[in-house]
């Protein structure tokens, strides 16, 4: 699925003509290549105390160069300036878990501030806090609450595909819990191409990072939903890339293309139709016969039947909670009653952002994906004493043949009406689900990341 307006508006002319009309000029984002380094630039991190030098030999175990003044690296990139113009910096980590009261974000902030406009394209700005809560004094819960709308907003302001994100510690978790360094490296990386404005939650000091970057899910197994097409094949592909042995699960009508993905990711296929009362069992069974084991689940499949509510039928609104939803929690029933799931393991569920904001017409649709929500909260807690985790993943405007379907106004709006000023492709919801597939995201469980560019509708 092609996006030419984004094409056609990057560069040359095309981007001298949308500049002076004020259009929208969204960039190619940079994605995962392995061959590339974590960043673009080297990364500025302000703070100080321990925390911040956690995560500055973090960092620098990554590759990183880090820079720790603001003022000092404008100065440098202006003397440092050769042919190819000044250094620009690929990231901004900002460490704000020491805050206790509102006023004490004027000076981190501020100091971020001032670095913006030395971003490359598609850096990251990502601030490290202290979750609010009830717990906290007043003053405390405004400061750390107060990181969530100046994040959002700081998010907005970005341009050429840079993003703000944000992870949240909950209390008790130190910033070099694995997951706190899993989930900076995935926001920082290209993985997060079109996670932006969000924030991680990091509940647990559980979790563990891999031994190689790029194989986080060696010697996993992993089922997907779904993956016959769209955003199913590319989470297949992408967890396959990653080290997982996979099993791709769809309809039998889509036996043909089931095969092919299986047979490109070196899996094996099951055709099935996931509302079927057995599903759970077969789903178990095949992956125990084939692969030995099953670590990760992937809840992908999913219908849309639109209709306004007034124009609903039962066979509209029924066939889409039997897909989306009751399927899902029958899996999950016969899964978790077996003793051969649930050490460590992984279910991520794909929502969407029309579950939190909702959407005209898709009343159906909305409760089934608000519905997965609420199922892997519940979830996260069953499988919370076996060291498993249960998040969902709520993808925005995703360019699929499911979106190219809406009609060319309606679907050029939707596209637009995010930070990134674009849709965002399969593989990035792929990678956020990869991301919360690894050990490293051991400690994040209960959530939704939005994987929607900061899209306009919803929180
Ligand atoms: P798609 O329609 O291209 O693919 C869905 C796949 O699920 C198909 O291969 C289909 O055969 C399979 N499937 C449907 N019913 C099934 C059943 N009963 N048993 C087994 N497999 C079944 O959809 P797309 O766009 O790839 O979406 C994937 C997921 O992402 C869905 O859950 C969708 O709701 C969600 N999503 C998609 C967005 C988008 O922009 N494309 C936005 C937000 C969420």
């Amino acid at each position: 699925m092609t996006d030419t307006y984004t094409a056609l508006v990057s560069r040359g002319w095309g981007r001298d003509v949308a500049k002076r009309l004020g259009l929208p000029q969204p960039v190619p984002l940079r994605r995962h290549d392995p061959a590339a380094p974590l960043l673009p630039g080297p990364a500025l991190v302000i703070g100080e105390g321990a925390s911040t030098e956690q995560l500055v030999s973090a960092l620098e175990g990554w590759g990183v160069e880090v820079r720790r003044d603001a003022e000092a690296f404008a100065q440098s990139s202006r003397t440092e300036a050769n042919g190819s113009g000044p250094r620009r910096l690929g990231a901004i980590v900002l460490m704000l878990d020491g805050v206790q009261h509102p006023r004490d974000l004027a000076g981190p902030v501020l100091a971020a501030g001032k670095a913006l406009r030395s971003l490359a394209p598609c850096a990251r700005v990502v601030t490290v806090s202290r979750r609010a809560s009830v717990q906290d004094e007043p003053a405390v819960a405004a400061a750390r609450q107060g990181v969530d709308g100046l994040l959002r907003s700081l998010a907005k302001e970005l341009r050429a595909g840079a993003t703000g994100n944000g992870v949240l510690l909950a209390e008790g978790v130190s910033a070099d819990a694995p997951s706190v360094l899993g989930a900076l490296r995935f926001l920082l990386s290209g993985r997060s191409a079109f996670v932006d404005g969000q924030f991680l939650t990091v509940g647990t000091a559980g979790g563990s990072l891999p031994a190689d970057a790029e194989r986080p899910l060696e010697g996993k197994v992993a089922v997907v939903t779904g993956a016959a097409r769209g955003i199913g094949s590319s989470i297949a592909r992408t967890l396959a890339r990653d080290g997982a042995r996979v099993v791709v699960v769809d309809v039998p009508a889509a036996g043909e293309s089931l095969a092919r993905v299986a047979n490109d990711i070196h899996g094996t296929a099951l055709q099935l139709d996931i509302t079927k009362p057995d599903a759970g069992e077969r789903i178990l069974t095949h992956a125990l016969s084939r692969h030995g084991g099953l670590d990760i689940v992937v809840h992908n499949a999913g219908i849309t039947r639109d209709k306004l509510l007034a124009n609903m039928d039962a066979a509209r609104w029924d066939s889409v909670i039997a897909v989306n939803i009751a399927a899902q929690l029958q899996i999950n029933e016969a899964l978790l009653a077996s003793d051969r799931f649930g050490e460590g393991a992984r279910i991520i569920s794909v929502a969407s952002t029309s579950g939190i904001a909702g959407n005209r017409g898709q009343t159906n649709y909305a409760a089934s994906k608000a519905g997965v929500i609420g199922m892997v909260r519940s979830t996260a807690a069953r499988l919370a004493s076996r060291g498993g985790t249960a998040n969902a993943v709520a993808p925005g405007f995703i360019e699929t043949e499911m979106t190219a379907k809406i009609p060319f106004a309606t679907r050029e709006i939707a596209r637009r009406l995010n930070s990134l000023q674009q849709g965002g492709q399969p593989q990035d919801v792929a990678e956020a689900i990869a991301f919360l597939a690894s050990d490293a995201a051991g400690g994040i469980s209960g959530g939704v990341l939005r994987v929607c560019g900061q899209n306009m509708v919803g929180q």
